[in-house]
């Protein structure tokens, strides 16, 4: 049985008061929470405050990022040893804003990818598909080729040491989502594909949905039998939504 996770994903939000606010917020909300796990993922700056109020809590933290280098001169980047040194469970890689804004392709991703795993850090990758792409008919053409890039580059084994979360650029703080439906059927595709060169990898491959999940809609996206939990964008920056959302994490296991 694969355990839900319900990661927040911060983005270049907040400041040290509100993160501080937010980390206590959520702390205090999941409290007696035992079925489901739960992650936060601030910008750098913020991580060693996760670290300092967390560490006594089950919660989780991670980076929204990660380099393909190991170190050296790399203006601007952080290492996964760096991340490790802040107690970091997880690291996004591939998130569709750094694919489209800072022009991320498939191998800097994978590069990524396979950097935090040898660096002991979980990658949680993120793949999905446009609009255009979506009513062109090329959703599963576009998340294989990012699947198959991490695939290709680190092996189906790379899969046993990460995540997945399945992110329709379309439903990115967009208000609207994928539909349970819609989302369960690419999440199938994904661990079938997976399943094609280990099914055993594939079955314990966590899968999350992302894309404008709230409280309201996130029951229903969870008891899909491929979606494993949710990377929540905007609801992640209020504790009670975010809460709210573990709390259906917490109820479908
Ligand atoms: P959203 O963002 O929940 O605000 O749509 C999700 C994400 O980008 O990870």
């Amino acid at each position: 049985m694969r355990r839900p996770l319900i990661a927040g994903n911060w983005k270049m939000n907040g400041s040290k008061a509100e993160a501080t606010q937010l980390l206590n917020g959520i702390k205090a909300g999941v409290a007696g929470m035992q079925r489901v796990d739960v992650a936060v993922c601030p910008s750098f700056p913020y991580l060693y405050l996760a670290e300092e109020l967390l560490a006594d809590s089950a919660i989780a933290w991670g980076a929204q990022d990660v380099s393909a280098q190991a170190g050296g001169a790399y203006t601007g980047q952080v290492s996964a040893a760096m991340l490790k040194d802040f107690a970091c469970r997880y690291a996004i890689v591939g998130h569709s804003e750094r694919r489209q804004l800072n022009g991320e392709d498939d191998a800097l991703v994978a590069s990524k990818y396979a950097r935090a795993v040898a660096g002991g850090i979980v990658p949680i990758l993120c793949i999905g598909e446009t609009l255009e792409e979506r009513e062109s008919g090329r959703t599963e053409e576009v998340v294989a080729r990012h699947i198959d890039a991490v695939l290709n580059s680190s092996g189906v084994e790379a899969f046993g040491a990460g995540i997945v979360a399945y992110e329709p650029v379309w439903a990115i703080g967009t208000g609207v989502t994928a539909t349970p439906d819609q989302a369960q059927e690419v999440h199938a595709f994904v661990r079938g594909r997976i399943a094609s060169k280990n099914q055993e990898i594939a079955a314990g491959l966590r899968l999350l949905y992302g894309g404008s999940m709230k409280p309201g809609n996130a029951v229903e996206l969870i008891a899909q039998p491929d979606i494993d939990g949710g990377l929540i964008g905007g609801a992640s920056l209020k504790a009670a939504d975010f809460v709210a959302i573990c709390q259906a994490g917490e109820d479908s296991a």
